[in-house]
């Protein structure tokens, strides 16, 4: 029997302000039911805290659940689109917090498809003898970088941090197999040319050039298709037929490209695990998230056969499928919480608001409440 990774801790960290839909009727032309309609979303959280505080947490957290202490990891290995630094690494940061002093550090930027490709590289590692434990986690801030008066993309997007623990195997559960991809000609679909959201990242940049550029439905459609071949793909590297597999986590992205992608592979919708209603899209951390809340909903069994799927800027996508191990409870919990605050959603959002009102011709003091 190989070597394999499997998934032995999981956390997650979501910040405690919601950004309702309501809130978004403030700020922009829509409403509740056209946001609902058209994404399956209600509610987003927005932090007070940094990128790495959500990761920490969530790391935190996972270790716990796998009873493991952080010196005997070997690799920290973060997915994040929006890091609060580029240099260093939320990843290294992390490390440095966890007290991890034998363990490598290094971040991966692969947008909304992050989480898979830092799985694909935990279980490469893995497997290949390099490593024996790792934690990944998928951490965003996306509320460091969001246009709120631009409906087309402020609906979507919100914050926090999901780990898993990855450790060697030698028995049949673990990564199975992988499908990871790219189309760099299509990458002028998504666009985000802020770097960091650590301190205030609109000081002395241009509004109109820092606005996150985002053809929606383009993306949409190559989601769909790009989802379907993947996971048709990976399905057909492990040697499965879709009715074999148990579970699906898939980004959270919008839940209609979710629907379109579950009836183009013919899966039963049942098998499918969304949380997009209360989270909207955290890019590279809505999939340990879903994971994390999947197992504390029962929908994940020892021995099951699950698929996860993403799709994201760059473009990029991929698709992993694993076998659960035997263990669905966590070994122990990490007591710590975020800091409290006392912030309103508007209080957090405030720089944002104020910094992208030229672009839509307001009085950057005109503020909602
Ligand atoms: O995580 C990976 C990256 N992201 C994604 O995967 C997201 C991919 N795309 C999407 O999720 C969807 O394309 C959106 C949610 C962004 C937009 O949904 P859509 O069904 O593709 O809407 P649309 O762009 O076709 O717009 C339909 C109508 C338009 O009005 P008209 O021209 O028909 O009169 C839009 O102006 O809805 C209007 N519209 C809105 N109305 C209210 C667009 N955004 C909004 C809004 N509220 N927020």
């Amino acid at each position: 029997m190989s070597t394999k990774a499997v998934i032995t801790g999981w956390g997650k960290c979501i910040p405690p302000v919601e950004l309702t839909n309501a809130d978004l009727e403030k700020l922009s032309d829509t409403n509740d039911q056209w946001i609902i309609d058209r994404t399956g979303i209600k509610s987003r959280r927005i932090s007070h805290v940094d990128g790495t505080d959500l990761a920490e947490l969530a790391g935190r957290r996972a270790l716990a659940a796998a009873g493991l202490d952080p010196k005997e990891l070997d690799l920290i290995l973060v997915a994040s689109t929006t890091p609060d630094l580029i240099c260093p690494s939320v990843a290294a940061m992390v490390q440095d917090r966890l007290g991890a002093v034998n363990s490598a550090a290094f971040d991966l930027n692969a947008a909304c498809s992050g989480f898979v490709y830092a799985t694909a590289n935990a279980a490469g590692m893995i497997e290949s003898g390099f490593v024996k434990k790792v934690l990944v986690i998928g951490a965003e801030k996306l509320s460091g970088v969001m246009d709120y008066r631009d409906r087309s993309t402020s609906v979507l997007f919100g914050d926090g941090a999901g780990a898993v623990v990855y450790e060697a195997s030698e028995g049949d559960a673990g990564v199975l197999a992988v499908d990871l991809g790219a189309d760099g000609g299509k990458g002028q679909t998504m666009v985000l040319k802020s770097m960091g959201t650590n301190g205030n990242v609109f000081e002395s940049l241009l509004a109109e050039e820092m606005a996150l550029h985002f053809e929606g439905q383009a993306v949409f459609k190559i989601a769909v298709q790009g989802i379907a071949a993947s996971v048709t793909r990976v399905l057909g590297t492990a040697g499965f037929e879709s009715e074999e597999v148990d579970v699906v986590i898939p980004h959270q992205a919008n839940a209609r490209i979710v629907d379109a992608a579950t009836r183009l592979l013919k899966l039963d919708e049942s098998k499918v695990f969304m949380n997009i209603d209360t989270l909207g899209n955290t890019g590279a951390a809505s999939i340990p998230m879903a994971i994390s809340d999947a197992l504390d909903a029962d929908q994940i069994s020892p021995g099951d056969i699950i698929v996860l799927s993403a799709f994201g800027g760059g473009v990029t996508w991929g698709s992993i499928v694993l076998k659960w191990g035997e263990r669905t409870e966590r070994l122990g919990h990490h007591e710590g919480e975020l800091p409290p605050t006392d912030a309103t959603v508007f209080d957090l959002i405030e720089p944002n608001l104020r910094f992208f009102a030229e672009l839509h011709g307001l009085d950057p003091e005109d503020l909602p409440s």
